[in-house]
């Protein structure tokens, strides 16, 4: 679908509960599905990356029943638990998710199950090895596409052991962590830099205890073990968030509250370089939410931004962040610089390619090598023809850059929003009246 998107007529302003956590949504109802009992999750993210997870589970053996909520989807789920997951008859479609396929291989990796995963073109090309490599070692066995998908996974006895992983990748980690439910012993997980922990935060709900060092970045759990039903409640995706936020930042005169957001350290890096940056954002945790801390996002036009360096450390807390921040960016006064954002190249698409091309089509200067991105600051946008590459982070970033520059952005492949964010250009238009 083409999106024709517009400059804003007008100051932003409004209270908007966002769609819930893309992350969160994912494990809980994995985790569910690994349990013994019946788990009852609310607010879960109604978008087509987390339908791939509920359509996986449903698929490996566990109960799923679904229903439309005033916010997102409630869902029922009774696990496998003991018993194990059922090898279906038919391959596992996990669209366009990277979480729904890693994490599954993960998962499987421990049971006498044979099990065939496929995904759409963008995730058949994305780097599988980072799982399926230390997933081997320690004990399982897969074909795969020169460590692409399709993968069939045969799940083997499970060695425990000691990983050292070289990306700071929350989905190896929690790979292998879930492997490790399946083993006699200690599985250890050690990263370089910190990656989202929403699976050492939302396990001990689920009764797996996970132990941490947090000087070390290592975390780890005690196997054999089967988690145990729980209720849970989603919180709003702060990385959905980060569109809404540069919106109101970006047009003059906005002020757009954003309640109930997952304000977890390890996802906030954006909000922390924004302050950094001079952005007028206010945070309010307001509850705490178990497992996850929660809460008030206000975000107010900031007209007097300045630059920055955004170092390696803190990517992984705002790494699906980086198109929008560099769209932000644009608007500082000097240049910000990105470093270590060689992680961009393996998302849904080349997102440090296609943003660096897509801020030069809108008519700011940008430059990019290998592993680095820099934006100069103080760019009057233009209106450009982009293509989103099927990547709904950057058909988001582009629509929000549309609204403070000069003529429409038009985005080609505008429905990959739906993978993260349904209803994101209703949401936002609702900010303008
Ligand atoms: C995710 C982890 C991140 C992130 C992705 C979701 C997760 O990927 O980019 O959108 O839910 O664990 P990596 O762990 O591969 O960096």
């Amino acid at each position: 679908m083409r999106y024709h998107a517009r400059e804003a007529a007008g100051p932003l302003s409004g209270t908007l509960r966002l769609p819930g956590d893309k992350s969160i949504s994912h494990r809980a109802i994995l985790f569910a599905a690994a349990s013994e009992g019946t788990s009852r999750l609310t607010g879960v993210l109604d978008g087509a990356d987390v339908r791939s997870t509920i359509g996986a589970v449903s698929l490996l053996g566990a109960e799923v029943a679904v229903d439309s909520a005033r916010v997102g989807l409630d869902v029922t789920v009774t696990g496998w638990g003991e018993s194990g997951p059922i090898s279906p008859s038919t391959p596992m479609d996990c669209g366009n998710s990277g979480t729904t396929s890693r994490l599954l291989l993960g998962l499987l990796a421990g049971w006498d199950v044979t099990v065939t995963l496929v995904g759409d073109e963008s995730l058949s090309e994305r780097p599988m090895a980072r799982v399926t490599v230390p997933l081997a070692g320690m004990g399982a066995e897969f074909t795969t596409r020169d460590g692409r998908l399709p993968i069939t996974v045969h799940g083997g006895a499970i060695r425990c052991g000691i990983h050292t992983i070289p990306v700071a990748s929350a989905q190896v980690k929690t790979a292998l962590l879930l492997a490790g439910l399946r083993g006699q012993g200690r599985t250890v997980v050690t990263e370089p830099a910190p990656s989202r922990d929403h699976t050492e935060t939302m396990l001990p709900a689920f009764g797996v205890e996970v132990g941490r060092d947090l000087d070390e970045l290592s975390c780890w759990i005690e196997g054999p073990t089967v988690p145990t039903a729980c209720d849970m409640a989603v919180p709003a995706d702060p990385s959905s968030a980060a569109f809404m936020v540069a919106a109101a930042i970006l047009v003059p005169g906005s002020d757009v509250v954003l309640p109930d957001v997952c304000l977890n350290p390890t996802r906030t890096g954006f909000l922390r370089v924004l302050h950094r940056m001079g952005a007028d954002i206010g945070v309010d945790v307001r509850i705490d939410q178990a497992p996850e801390r929660v809460g008030t996002v206000h975000a107010r036009y900031s007209g007097d931004l300045v630059a920055t360096v955004v170092e390696s450390q803190e990517i992984p807390s705002l790494i699906d962040e980086v198109p929008i921040l560099a769209v932000i960016a644009s608007q500082a006064v000097g240049t910000t610089r990105f470093e270590d954002v060689g992680e961009l190249r393996v998302k849904e698409s080349d997102r440090l390619k296609a943003v660096h091309e897509g801020l030069l089509a809108l008519g700011v200067e940008a430059r990019s090598g290998p592993d680095w991105l820099e934006v100069d600051g103080r760019a009057e946008l233009s209106g450009a023809e982009l293509d989103s590459l099927g990547d709904h982070r950057l058909a988001m970033a582009w629509a929000v850059a549309a609204s403070i520059a000069s003529a429409p952005v038009v985005i080609d492949r505008f429905e990959a929003v739906d993978i993260s964010y349904p209803g994101f250009s209703t949401d936002l238009a609702s900010l303008s009246f």
